[in-house]
């Protein structure tokens, strides 16, 4: 049985929820975190009943609290075991449906999607160094360029995105592989907000499978899926400017 070990922020519901599930299947011993000590419990109950495993953690952790981060991941390395896998897929996200400059709604995200997952990384470096273990950081094909109406979300997740090219370098000097998962559409609390219809939405099930195999068998650094609407979206970031504008006008976006 192996006893490799993954930590999943904002593993209570989503894709990080359907990836810890995944993870218990083959016999990975998880620990699931986020904000709310209510959906961590009810996440618990539903995978102990789902999986009878005793494979499975649950931490409250807000990310956006530096001392709790690095408490969390201590408490992870000294009573469970060193983290193969850090999956920093913990994230907000408010669809900005009245095409509001809200200042209040950046900040928020800033907070949790980037100001968060950099608390986790601050600290996960300092206890994974030279194990040539993972940590893999859940950003968007939205962050491959600015859209109508995603300013606020998908500035964090173009942020993400960048971090994580950059870091792939870095990191690689002191024993750290990076990883980046883009995925499209995913059927979640967090997409059930979006008063539009998504193209190509697929499931938590679907992306937790991908996840899966794209971490433990592939060593590329990019895991992206579904592929139809993630490649669509890789052409519009090389499209130069003029048409790229041209096509959202194309469409009545502005
Ligand atoms: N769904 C999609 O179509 C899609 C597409 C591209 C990328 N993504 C990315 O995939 C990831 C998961 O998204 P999802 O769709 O599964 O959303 P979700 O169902 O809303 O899950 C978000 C998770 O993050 C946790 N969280 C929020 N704030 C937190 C905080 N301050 N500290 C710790 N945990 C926190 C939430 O739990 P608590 O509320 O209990 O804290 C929840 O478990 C995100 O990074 C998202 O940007 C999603």
């Amino acid at each position: 049985m192996s006893t490799k070990i993954i930590w999943i922020t904002g593993g209570s519901s989503g894709i990080g929820f359907a990836t810890a599930k995944y993870f218990l299947n083959h016999n990975w011993i998880v620990i699931i975190s986020s904000s709310n000590n209510d959906k961590l419990k009810k996440a618990k109950e539903i995978l102990i009943n789902e999986n009878k495993s005793k494979n499975l953690y649950t931490l409250k952790c807000d990310i956006t609290d530096k001392n709790e981060v690095k408490k969390t991941i201590l408490f992870i390395e000294n009573e469970v075991g060193q983290i193969d896998i850090a999956l920093l897929n913990a994230a907000a996200y408010s669809p900005n449906k009245n095409q509001e400059f809200d200042i209040e709604n950046y900040e928020l995200l800033i907070d949790v999607n980037l100001k968060g997952t950099l608390y986790c990384i601050d600290a996960l470096k300092d206890v994974m160094k030279n194990r040539e273990n993972t940590i893999a950081i859940v950003s968007s094909p939205i962050g491959y360029r600015g859209w109508p109406t995603a300013g606020a979300y998908g500035m964090t997740k173009a942020a993400q995105l960048n971090l994580s090219e950059s870091l792939f370098f870095d990191f690689k000097k002191i024993g750290i592989s990076i990883k980046v998962i883009n995925p499209g559409f995913i059927d979640t609390e967090a997409t059930r907000l979006n008063s539009f219809k998504m193209p190509f939405l697929k499931s938590a099930e679907f992306a937790a499978e991908k996840i899966y195999k794209g971490l433990v068998f592939k060593s590329r650094f990019e895991i992206y899926f579904p592929f139809t609407i993630v490649f669509i979206v890789k052409i519009l970031r090389i499209l130069p400017y003029s048409i790229y504008f041209f096509l959202w006008k194309k469409l009545g976006k502005f």
